[in-house]
């Protein structure tokens, strides 16, 4: 890691310190930015980005939905990602690409605004620290919110006073974090993580329907679980299923595979990380460090 921190800001490598904007900068002021969560792994051919393409496509798809032109090719911002951590000298990092409305002036319309997109990156390890003993959840009086609303699949900041408020709820009543139900009432997702249930041998994930992001982490557990040959069900999830599951996990790039252990005060399986999801924990751990080439899913620096 260099002493300075380093940010790609609109093409160009600056100071982190120099990249300075407004205070009624538009999307500071209305949450109108999108962005994305990548993490880079140290692996034994050195340091290697995991699944970019698929975030930064993501990201396209984000500013597509909010009509936001960012005027880089995919290749452009993934190169901007892959040159943020070189310049960094950073490992084990988390990367933000962020696509904003830089102007100040005030009002909601953004017809013809200019958009900036920075791209900064630090060094990072877990996101909960009970990431190996298993953390508590409560089921969070929030409801998720759905496509009628914001669309959900668009990773958009305003999005995330839904996670937000549901997280902070989750603090004060002395749990770790929620998970939120969808509108109808079935299991929806974590703040910034999908959920996981096993139970009786197979895994079953929230589907499409249940209102959730479509998450980078979800689809590669779900393919390292059907390569080892595990039945996995993708469906609507009612919320009792999740006390009677036999294990619980959530699954992110932040969050990576958190195991589950106790949701609303009730234990779940029993109480301590299950035999899945430590399995599916250690192959992802191969996966992203280039342990396990059975995906072809790192891009090395
Ligand atoms: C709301 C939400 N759900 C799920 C996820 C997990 O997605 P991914 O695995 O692509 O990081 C995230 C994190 O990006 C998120 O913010």
């Amino acid at each position: 890691m260099v002493s300075k921190s380093y940010v790609w800001l609109d093409g160009k490598m600056v100071l982190r310190d120099s990249a300075v904007f407004d205070v009624l900068t538009h999307s500071l002021q209305y949450g109108s930015g999108v962005f994305e969560g990548i993490r880079s792994y140290k692996t034994n051919e050195g340091v290697a980005v995991f699944r970019l393409k698929e975030h930064m496509e993501r990201f396209l798809r984000s500013a597509k939905i909010y009509n936001m032109e960012l005027g880089y090719s995919l290749e452009e911002l993934e190169e901007g990602v892959i040159s943020v951590i070189k310049k960094n000298q950073l490992s084990q990092s988390y990367i933000r690409p962020f696509a904003f409305y830089n102007d100040n002036k005030i009002g909601l319309d953004v017809t013809g605004k200019k958009i900036s997109v920075v791209i900064a990156a630090v060094e990072f390890g877990s996101y909960f620290s009970g990431k190996d003993k298993g953390i508590k959840c409560i089921v969070s009086s929030w409801r998720r919110i759905n496509s009628q609303i914001l669309p959900v699949q668009a990773k958009a900041s305003g999005n995330y006073l839904n996670s937000i408020i549901a997280s902070s709820e989750a603090k004060a009543r002395g749990a770790d974090e929620a998970i939120m139900l969808s509108i109808n009432g079935y299991v929806a997702e974590g703040p910034g993580e999908n959920i996981f249930l096993v139970k009786d041998n197979e895994l079953i994930v929230p589907s499409e329907e249940s209102d959730i992001l479509l998450g980078i982490t979800r689809d590669a557990i779900i393919k390292i679980a059907q390569n080892k040959g595990i039945i996995v069900k993708e469906r609507l999830v009612h919320r009792e299923e999740l006390y009677t599951a036999d294990e619980l996990f959530f699954a992110g790039t932040a969050a990576e595979i958190t195991p589950i252990t106790y949701v609303d005060n009730k234990k779940i399986g029993s109480g301590h990380v299950g035999p899945f999801t430590k399995m599916l924990s250690d192959t992802y751990s191969e996966v992203v460090s280039g342990k396990n080439r059975e995906f072809d899913w790192i891009t090395l620096l």
